[in-house]
């Protein structure tokens, strides 16, 4: 009803949707580095669409309702390069690379001397040096025109601000690629899946989004790496490509040792057979070889055309795709209930690994891509790392085959397995299911957890099978006796394992968060849920709203905790574990007379370091944040703050400089609004 008041919980939430919705639209559209899954997504969607449809005053014409995402500019501002950046034609097969030199043989009147590099798959990058020091970095965006993103290029550590030896050396442009290694890609992965967030594909995407954020401390943190390979203009002296690496690493840039110079191009076939080969054992992804004419006098005589130059060429790889065949169908139960059909495999050599079982992820996907024991099936590795089938080979499939079905009943307890309407997951619903009571209990003895580690899944599942832990909370009445019965079991060991099991009885409030499993529910979030509310019993008390008031939480996160704590299955698990005696430790609370408040640092200080700073802040009690909300008390800006000073600026949050920081520590009891220049007007 148009001209109803809007209750002002209404409107705040819708506020706050809005501006959530269009951060992750931010993030996914621009940053191509989404951090929330689509579900969450839909679900905030769905949230602001409702408010909106009983109360249309609230419905404004800039409501991520009523947009789509992809009309979004980017925050990052456009530079022009010097000279374009092309890209490199391809080659697909060994007849292209030969006819490639057959081009060069033509116009040269001979074979010419070929560099052969790696092609690294990252992001290109496009830095300005004058006389030597570190000017701009941008990326290579269409070409001709990148994006600045000079503080993030200062944050891959490898790139030096200032080069050696580079003294008079006027404006330079340096080519290269920031790329991730794999082992990063990994740790970043996992940190992200506790975190509940969207894994990255592969770790060209991996740099991408590292790159490209608006926090250059977030870039700091992905811990990125460069190699680089191009130069304009040409140093004084240098006539080859293979002596323009070699002054790249001199000036001290990063340059890529696995580089090698082919007189007449010889040796060329081998050396691509051979890394196609080798490729999986580098630390890093590469997806071909760019083979380059030696002499830059004979590069620019056979110049470029519109795209890429005549002087080189990238041999792609194909991809790897093996084929194998489906052995069997199995369903796992996870700690959830879901159950997840999975793929048992002939075990089968692909990009540089043995793999024998593939997810099939849900229903849904099995029947999408029918696949059926005893098919043939194409496997391969998405980003080189997940192993994934691709497709059957319905060409080679018998005719005694039958679709998969899903069992109606769960595999481990025999319960009614079901699915809900909307969902594409399939769940076993009994919480005393022994697959789910396994996985759970497997969880909750985890390193980051009570961190049993004597207690390995084959113990606990002849635990579980005897009896002797129908719930997580029976793990602390396991006596000796017990696991006496367990062939193989000694008395030493066992009498260890108790030990061991009531040495964690007394575990600290995050460590417990953790341990109960709660979905989404890192370390991280149960470290912050055990900070902010100190003890579990605060926790059991906190309402959604006060839970989604924690800076870094968020309200998906709100929804699920609070969801946990309230349910039936939730808070039975909290009792039974308190009855058998696991007291979680309060986390002890800093007081002070910042209790409560967060105060977000950004750009440089002159007077101390950032760790300083944060030490300080929580010295007087408060939380040094990372990111800045409509929640958080102050901002104190350096020299060179970024987006969060802008972020800050739009939100109203007040914004100290470094002096009017000393003022407030020296009378923290201040408002920090007060504090700041317009504050004291305003008095
Ligand atoms: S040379 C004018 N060398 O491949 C030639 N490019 O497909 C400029 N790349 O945009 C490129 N490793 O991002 C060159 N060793 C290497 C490379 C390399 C990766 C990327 C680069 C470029 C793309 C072209």
């Amino acid at each position: 009803m148009p001209g109803e008041a809007v209750p002002r919980e209404s409107r705040a939430r819708a506020a706050r949707l809005r501006q959530e919705l269009n951060h992750h639209n931010y993030l996914y559209y621009v940053l191509d580095a989404p951090e929330v899954t689509d579900v969450d997504y839909d679900q905030l969607m769905r949230e602001l669409q409702e408010l909106e449809a009983r109360h249309p005053g609230l419905r404004t014409k800039d409501s991520p309702t009523q947009r789509v995402g992809g009309g979004l500019s980017t925050p990052f501002r456009k530079v022009r390069h010097l000279a374009p950046m092309r890209s490199l034609a391809n080659a697909i097969s060994e007849r292209e690379v030969e006819q490639f030199r057959e081009r060069l043989r033509k116009a040269l009147g001979s074979d010419p001397a070929l560099v052969a590099e790696l092609k690294m798959d990252g992001l290109a990058v496009s830095l300005t040096y004058l006389d030597g020091e570190l000017r701009q970095g941008a990326t290579r965006g269409d070409g001709d025109t990148g994006e600045e993103i000079t503080a993030n290029i200062r944050a891959v550590g490898a790139i030096p601000a200032l080069l050696e030896h580079a003294a008079g050396t006027g404006v330079l442009e340096i080519r290269g690629e920031v790329y991730m290694l794999k082992q990063v890609l990994g740790e970043l992965n996992r940190e992200r899946s506790e975190k509940g967030l969207e894994l990255y594909a592969n770790c060209r995407n991996a740099a991408a989004g590292s790159l490209r954020q608006l926090d250059p401390e977030i870039t700091r943190s992905r811990r990125l790496s460069a190699f680089f390979y191009a130069c304009d203009p040409a140093p004084a002296g240098v006539t080859t490509q293979f002596e323009l690496l070699a002054w790249l690493e001199r000036v001290g840039l990063p340059v890529n040792e696995e580089r090698r110079l082919l007189p007449g191009g010889e040796g060329v076939s081998e050396l691509l057979a051979d890394w196609q080969l080798r490729r999986h054992l580098l630390p890093y992804e590469i997806d071909g070889v760019v083979l380059k004419v030696d002499r830059l006098l004979w590069q620019e005589e056979l110049g470029a055309d519109s795209r890429a130059p005549r002087w080189a060429i990238a041999y792609k790889f194909p991809p790897e795709e093996r084929e194998t065949t489906v052995k069997e169908i199995q369903v796992s139960v996870g700690r959830t209930g879901a159950v997840t059909p999975l793929a048992v495999l002939e075990p089968v050599l692909v990009a540089g690994s043995v793999v024998s079982h593939v997810t099939l992820h849900n229903e849904d996907q099995v029947r999408a891509k029918d696949v059926r024991v005893g098919d043939r099936v194409v496997i391969r590795k998405a980003g080189d790392v997940i192993p994934e089938l691709v497709r059957v080979v319905v060409e080679n499939r018998g005719l005694e085959s039958e679709p998969f079905q899903m069992p109606q009943a769960c595999p481990s307890c025999g319960a009614e397995l079901v699915r809900e309407p909307g969902a594409a997951v399939t769940r076993c619903v009994n919480p005393l299911c022994p697959a789910q009571v396994q996985r759970g209990l497997e969880h909750m003895v985890s390193r980051g957890a009570l961190d049993i580690d004597r207690l390995g899944p084959v113990v606990l599942a002849e635990l579980i099978r005897r009896g002797r832990l129908s719930s997580p909370a029976d793990l602390f009445r396991i006596s000796e006796a017990d696991l006496l019965e367990i062939p193989g079991q000694g008395e030493r060991s066992s009498r260890q394992l108790v030990a061991a099991i009531q040495a964690r009885r007394r575990p600290s409030l995050a460590r417990f968060l953790y341990a109960l499993g709660i979905g989404h529910v890192g370390e991280r979030t149960a470290e912050l849920l055990a900070q902010n509310f100190g003890s579990l019993e605060s926790l059991r008390r906190a309402s959604v709203e006060e839970l989604a008031e924690i800076e870094g939480l968020g309200p998906v996160l709100a929804e699920a905790v609070h969801h946990f704590l309230a349910s039936q299955g939730g808070s039975t698990l909290i009792d039974q574990l308190l009855e058998a005696g696991v007291q979680p430790q309060a986390a002890p609370r800093v007081e002070g007379p910042w209790r409560g408040l967060t105060v977000v640092l950004t750009g440089g200080l002159a007077r101390r370091t950032r760790a300083e700073a944060e030490a300080e802040i929580k010295a007087m009690g408060g939380n040094p944040g990372s990111s800045v909300s409509k929640r958080t008390s102050a901002v104190v800006a350096g020299a060179a703050a970024g987006s969060k000073l802008a972020t800050a600026q739009r939100l109203g949050v007040p914004i100290l400089d470094e002096d009017q920081f000393d003022r407030w520590l020296a009378e923290p009891g201040l408002s920090p609004a007060s504090l700041t220049t317009e504050g004291r007007q305003e008095q």
